[in-house]
């Protein structure tokens, strides 16, 4: 329900293109993720990394058989469940990764004979899905299930040795039943462009549309390096799975290099995504190089102390955001500003604010706005801005996320979203936009 209430004020300028990566995602309709593990959660600067930018996390390790059920009939979800909720507190959607598997496996599943092996399946599937019933956007049911090479053919697999061909639609048939509201992925890497291995691929995805067999979507895993480019034809390719009636996501994007080869490789896949309309989103295998599985090969967005790199602005920049170019200069302080505040949608138990901050008649370099929510709301997330709570918890200072200049009279907006928590729904107190 959406409800235009509590406008204080009207900009007449143009809102600012988006400043990070999920906002930016978000204004061309889709998500822009990341891998995440659970132990890098407590270091500062990764944690503000992924919280500013990101709008998706799938975890790195932690949901991997070996994580989940390391003996049968005995989980443990503690290391999933923080990453989980650490999404859900900040509005991010969850990628589950992965439900069958021939990596990561303990060793008790590989010893199973065939038709202890399928309960096992079908029981690990339940049982995860269950526990995160409803909190999980996409899950890779099954990961990797195809042999590299010229064959088109299955991969050796406890799965696929003992259970044969049908254990993935098997796989995909329990998940359905387990979480009805989970999209269901097939997730495989050297898939990227036509091949044999993708081919095979997609003649099975056909095969599972025409008789019915729920599958939702195809994950393309896009690991590139010199030897694995980004194929020529992978707008082509992702659009050829689209096609099939699926949605298609870019799940484990890294691209090995640096400078503006690796930015350029970044944006051609950005730009495929775009132009496929049902590529929903981009995950990248990492927050920072300094913890990617290829961490010598320096591939991902941002650099081993979280600089953003030139393959992060041209991601940006393909997204239709705007890239800091170095951040603010220091010696700001002139100029004036205002904050203009919306509620843009509401509903029972939250809503969303919107703050439009223009500048006055010169241009400023940086600028803040202090808002003061009513306890017990809870500010669930927020986008377009870093924010900072005072000691209280109810005073909230956002910021630019990186550059915060305007010129004399353009306008930029930040949003948030509030949960009420049983108390009052009115929008915050919005203090005078500050020049610091
Ligand atoms: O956590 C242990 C640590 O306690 C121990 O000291 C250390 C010694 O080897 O191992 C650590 O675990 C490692 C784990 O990553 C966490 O860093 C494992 O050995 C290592 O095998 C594991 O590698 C993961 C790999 O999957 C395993 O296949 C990578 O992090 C992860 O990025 C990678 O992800 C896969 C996707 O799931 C599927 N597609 C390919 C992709 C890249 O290989």
């Amino acid at each position: 329900m959406l409800a235009a209430a509590g406008i204080v004020a009207l900009s007449g300028t143009a809102q600012a293109a988006a400043t990070t990566l999920g906002a930016a995602a978000a204004e061309k309709g889709r998500y822009f993720g990341t891998a995440v593990a659970a132990n890098r959660l407590g270091e500062a600067d990764y944690t503000a990394t992924l919280n500013t930018e990101f709008s998706s996390v799938t975890p790195e390790n932690e949901m991997k058989w070996d994580a989940l059920e390391p003996s049968r009939g005995s989980f443990s979800y503690g290391s999933a469940d923080r990453i989980v909720s650490h999404a859900e507190g900040r509005g991010m959607q969850v990628r589950g990764h992965t439900l069958v598997w021939h990596s990561q496996l303990p060793g008790w599943v590989g010893s199973l004979g065939a038709t202890d092996l399928r309960s096992a399946m079908n029981n690990h599937i339940t049982q995860v899905m269950t526990h995160y019933k409803g909190r999980i956007a996409a899950w890779d049911v099954v990961n990797e299930a195809f042999q590299d090479g010229g064959s088109g053919a299955r991969r050796s697999s406890p799965f696929q040795d003992k259970l044969g061909d049908g254990f993935i639609e098997e796989a995909f048939r329990t998940a359905r039943a387990a979480d009805p509201a989970a999209q269901l992925c097939y997730n495989d890497y050297n898939t990227d462009g036509a091949n044999a291995k993708s081919n095979a691929v997609y003649a099975m995805v056909k095969d599972f549309k025409q008789r019915g067999v729920p599958i939702d979507c195809v994950g393309f895993q896009s690991h590139f390096n010199a030897q694995s480019p980004v194929p020529s034809d992978y707008q082509a390719n992702l659009q050829r799975f689209a096609d099939l009636g699926v949605d298609v996501q870019i799940t484990e994007l890294d691209i090995e290099g640096s400078g503006s080869a690796q930015a350029t490789n970044y944006a051609n896949v950005t730009k495929a995504c775009l132009a496929v309309t049902r590529c929903t989103g981009i995950t990248v295998w990492g927050v920072t190089d300094k913890y990617s599985w290829r961490s010598s090969g320096t591939p991902l967005l941002f650099d081993g102390t979280y600089q953003k790199k030139p393959a992060y602005a041209a991601v940006l920049t393909a997204l239709g955001g705007t890239p800091d170019g170095g951040g603010n200069p220091p010696g700001g302080g002139t100029g004036s500003c205002t904050a203009a505040y919306t509620t843009t949608a509401s509903w029972p138990g939250g809503y969303n604010g919107q703050v439009t901050v223009t500048a006055g008649s010169a241009a400023i370099t940086t600028w803040e706005v202090p808002l003061t929510f009513t306890a017990p709301q809870k500010v669930a997330n927020s986008w377009n801005g870093t924010a900072s709570w005072d000691g209280s918890g109810t005073v909230l200072t956002m910021r630019p996320s990186y550059n915060g200049s305007l010129a004399a009279g353009a306008s930029t907006s930040f949003g948030f979203t509030v949960t009420t928590n049983g108390g009052s729904a009115s929008p915050p107190a919005v203090g005078a936009c500050k020049v610091s």
